[in-house]
This record gives structure tokens, sequence and C-alpha cells, in this order.
């Protein structure tokens, strides 16, 4: 079939995978690094503990492993890989590019390759993109990875946001389809608000402050946070986009079963989940083991609830993600192929 003849009507998510590197990064351990304790990360962030890269563990590698897992699941071969893109903002290197970097890694060879910067909410915006490649160009199918090795960019010296990073990789494999009954992706709604880039960013090290002496010893490579801030915009933003999605779909909460939440704080989650429709028992989180990861937030927490035999075929899920930028996405979908 060429791409000209390709009809389909529906794309599904056919296969999923995550990685999360094996070192662990306890609240004990911060205790001793800096002016902290485990009592306020958990009451004030709900975080336990987090992974934490080693050395030779890069971003690649993280997405290869999870794109690995999530082909396996689908039944997939490299080889038959369409698309790969990569939701990251702390790639191996500027140049080139991550998703180019995996397709190599693990043998992708027919893949166009981009990856795609818009934070946390790197996976959802990589789904959206990639449904409108497949339902408007005619590809069969793409690989969506969000993954984030933010070790490398977090401050270690800065308690405000040092407690609240992980790394880790999550990816998902879509495929058109035009069987009957297969609904897949159903609808979303995006967004983003450039003008408040400045309550959460990585001043240095990109071309308007380049990687000078005066970057890295102001710390202006790491990034910075005004958390309150962005506290209130995650809530505000993650509730519009979810209900906007439902709304587009035609579905209302209360015929979601599983949502599953950019998890940046369990105090964010929560309010979204009392906001929307008062369902904290719908909402999937893994964010007590993982921290904060940005991009692979979503796609690691939807494998981990797959694989549990949590989420069903036939189930509707409601993935809702926000970050720097600001950025924000939601995705209705029906689970199965
Ligand atoms: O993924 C992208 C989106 N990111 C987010 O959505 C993150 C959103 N923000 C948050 O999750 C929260 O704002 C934080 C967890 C970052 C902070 O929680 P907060 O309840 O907003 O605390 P705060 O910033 O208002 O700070 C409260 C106090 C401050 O002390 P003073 O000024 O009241 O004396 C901080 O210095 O807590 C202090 N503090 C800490 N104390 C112990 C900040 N970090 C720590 C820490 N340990 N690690």
């Amino acid at each position: 079939m060429t791409r000209k003849d390709s009809h389909a009507k529906t794309v599904c998510i056919t296969g999923t995978g995550s990685y999360l590197p094996e070192k662990v990064l306890t609240n004990f351990d911060l205790e001793k690094m800096v002016e902290t304790t485990d009592e306020w990360i958990r009451t004030r962030t709900g975080i336990r503990e987090r992974h934490i890269a080693q050395n030779g563990e890069g971003t690649c590698l993280m997405a290869a492993q999870s794109a690995l897992r999530a082909l396996r699941s689908a039944d997939m071969s490299p080889e038959e890989v369409e698309i790969i893109i990569v939701g990251t903002f702390t790639p191996d290197m500027l140049l080139p590019n991550t998703a180019c970097l995996v397709q190599d890694r693990i043998g992708a060879e027919n893949a166009l390759c981009f990856d795609l910067s818009a934070a946390c909410s790197g996976f959802v915006y990589g789904l959206e993109v990639a449904r409108g490649l497949i339902l408007g160009s005619g590809y069969r199918n793409a690989l969506v990875i969000g993954v984030e090795k933010l070790s490398a960019v977090t401050d270690w010296r800065d308690r405000n946001t040092c407690v609240l990073f992980g790394d880790g990789g999550g990816a998902a494999v879509l495929e058109a389809t035009d069987k009957s009954g297969r609904r897949g992706l159903l609808a979303s709604a995006m967004g983003a608000d450039g003008s408040l880039a400045d309550l959460l960013n990585i001043p240095g090290g990109g071309s308007r402050m380049g990687l000078t002496r005066h970057a890295i010893d102001d710390r202006q490579i790491y990034i910075k946070m005004a958390g309150n801030e962005v506290f209130k915009h995650a809530v505000r933003c993650m509730c519009n986009a979810g209900q906007k999605a439902l709304e587009r779909s035609g579905l209302t909460m209360d015929d979601v079963n599983w949502v599953i939440p950019h998890q940046a704080n369990a105090r964010i989650v929560e309010a979204v989940a009392s906001r929307l429709g008062n369902s904290p028992h719908k909402f999937c989180v893994n964010l007590e083991r993982v921290g904060n990861i940005s991009a692979a937030s979503v796609p690691v927490a939807l494998d981990e609830f797959v694989r549990r035999g949590k989420i069903k075929r036939g189930d509707t899920v409601l993935l809702v993600a926000f970050g720097g930028g600001f950025t924000w996405g939601a995705m209705v979908l029906e689970w199965g192929y």
C-alpha cells in the first residue's frame, strides 16, 4: 500500500514501553545534600524517591530501551517504523536530534526522525503530531517517545527544585487501522502561552546565553522555576484542556475510566481530580516512586498501568499534561486495537 492509498480512519496505540534507571535517590539521600526533610518533600509534593541515570545512561539510551519494549508489545520490528518523534528538552546533544540517535540505536532505518520540544507536554504533543501525519499524510505508524534526563539540568544545590525531578523514558507505538469497532485516539485539546516562559526555564546554555563561564558560575544552566505560580497555572490549564478534549470527543468525566495526568506534584493531581468531577480513584499516579520526569511522565504511567492490567480494552482514557513554555495538552482515547 502506498501512502496515497492509505485511508486510515483511526489511529490506535498498539504498544507501550518504559524505562527507569536502576539507581534510586530517596528523600533521605536528599536530606544529606540540601537543607530539606523527607517529611517536607512527601507532604508538599507526594514524592518519596526518584530514579537517576548513571554514567553512560543518556537520554537516547532510555528512549531506545522504552522504544524497544513498546515495539515488542506492538509486535512490530524496528524496520517497520515510519516515524520517530522524541519529546524531550534534555537531548543527548544539540545536534543531531535524539530521534536520529534512537533510530540508529534500535535499527529503525526506514523512519523519519525529529525531536519535539514542549517540555512536560512533549509526549502528548507528539501523539497529536503523529496522529495528524498518519491521518493526513498516509503514514502507517509512528513511535512516540517522551524521555528526560532531568538530573543533567537540575541544580543539586537548590532545594526548591532538586527534590522534584527524576529521569526516565516512555514510548508508544501508534498504528493506523480501518477495522470497524476500533476508536483509538478520539479527540484532543492542545495549547501554549509563551508569555509565561520566565516562570519555568533554563536561561543559559542556548544560543541567547551560551555556555559561558558566567552562565555556569551563575548556575544559569539549570532549571529555574517559580513553583507556586507554576502550580496555579498547571491546575487551571490541565483542567481546561481535559474538559475541552472531553467536549470534543462528546464524552464526560462519567465516561472516563482512567486519567493519566502529568505527575509534577500530588497536590496538583488532587486539585485536577477534584475539579474534573471529584474523581481521584480514576487517576493513575506513580509520582511517589518516580518524581517529575517531564515528557516521560505520562507514557511511563500509561505503560505501568497497562502492564498491571488496570487499563483494559474498551476503557476510555484521558491523558493530560502541562509544562514549561507554558505548554499543555489533553487527549481522549479508547484503549484497544
Ligand atoms: O512539570 C512542570 C510543572 N511543574 C510543576 O507543576 C511544579 C509546580 N510547583 C510545585 O509543585 C510546588 O510549588 C513546589 C513543590 C515546587 C513548592 O511547593 P509550595 O507549597 O508551592 O512551596 P513554596 O514554594 O511556597 O515554598 C514554601 C516554603 C518556602 O519557605 P518560606 O519562604 O515560606 O520560609 C521555601 O523556602 O518551603 C521552603 N522550601 C523547602 N523547605 C524544605 C522550598 N523547598 C523546600 C525543600 N525543603 N525542599
